[in-house]
């Protein structure tokens, strides 16, 4: 039986999860296919309720998909379970397909985060650190939740738009502290993690204003924009000494999750996929 699975979102066209899955269907010889599809948020429970009895081309059966913006929060309603973690960030990036047809709705982006900040650093040394989060869209949801996981005790988030910094604090309650965005700067000697979950600095937008001095010694920096990988605030972070990860790294590791539950094969985040997804990125 060859397995099949998709990314469905809406645009579509600028995923680099077909590259990123097909890469993996690849190095593992798997009999196996993934794909992408434009769905229309209107037509999400449709497409999503289908997925068990859809046959692809060459018989393929589909054990699950991708979700991507703007129909992660959407999902919430349609599948039949939704995973705590899911449940947490209030979005779906995975759909498994179980064998009675059952669809089950999960997130892995907030651990895609923390297995990318691993990949540098021990995590474990965050436990009872503080952590500045700059944003409060999509994203930060899934951050903050990693944050707790971490055991970070206490988490500053600041956003442009005060109101949803305080929503998201008060969804993930635990140790959540709102500043605002103009304090961003004065908070930098209690803390051991920035995180940058703005749009601020991608490609197109505007520069992230933000200085580093004065951040505790030891402290890591990550941007989980990665066009550019290296924004002006992982510049500023390297020419000052911090250790920086990039947002290419939260990307690939979540992809792992979904992997090895459509296919059977826990893949690897290494130096070819990197490079492989990034000439992806150049052609987009
Ligand atoms: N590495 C990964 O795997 C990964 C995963 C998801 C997203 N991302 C990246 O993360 C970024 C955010 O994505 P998202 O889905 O969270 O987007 P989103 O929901 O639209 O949120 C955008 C965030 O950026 C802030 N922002 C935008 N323009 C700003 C400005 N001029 N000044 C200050 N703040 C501004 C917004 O503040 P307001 O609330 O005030 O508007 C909000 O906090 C994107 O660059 C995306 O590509 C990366």
């Amino acid at each position: 039986m060859i397995k099949a699975a998709g990314v469905m979102g809406f645009p579509i066209s600028h995923s680099l999860s077909p590259r990123l899955h097909g890469y993996w269907i690849k190095k593992y010889g798997l009999e196996a296919t993934y794909v992408a599809w434009e769905v229309p948020p209107e037509r999400l429970a449709a497409k999503l309720k289908n997925l068990p009895d859809l046959l692809g081309e060459n018989g393929e059966l589909f054990r699950g998909t991708n979700l991507t913006i703007p129909l992660k929060e959407k999902a919430l309603e349609i599948v039949d379970i939704v995973e705590e973690d899911a449940r947490a960030i209030g979005a779906i990036n995975t759909v498994v397909v179980e064998g009675d047809g059952l669809l089950i709705g999960r997130n892995t982006d907030g651990i895609g985060f923390i297995d990318s900040l691993a990949e540098k650093i021990d995590v474990a040394d965050f436990k009872g650190k503080t952590a500045l989060v700059l944003g409060a869209g999509g994203a930060a949801k899934a951050i903050v939740f990693a944050l707790i996981k971490m055991g970070f005790a206490k988490i500053l988030i600041t956003n442009r738009t005060r109101t949803r910094a305080e929503e998201l604090a008060d969804h993930l309650t635990d140790g959540t502290e709102v500043l605002d965005w103009d304090e961003r700067e004065s908070v930098l000697s209690q803390v051991s993690l920035v995180v940058n979950t703005t749009s601020l600095g991608m490609k197109g937008q505007p520069a992230l204003e933000m200085s580093l001095q004065g951040l505790k010694a030891g402290a890591v920096v990550t941007d989980i924009v990665y066009t550019p990988l290296k924004t002006g605030l992982l510049l500023e972070a390297e020419k000052n000494g911090f250790v920086a990860v990039d947002g290419l790294g939260m990307l690939l590791h979540q992809a792992k999750a979904g992997f090895e539950a459509w296919f059977g094969v826990r893949p690897e985040v290494d130096a070819d996929l990197r490079e492989f997804v990034l000439q992806g990125l150049a052609d987009k």
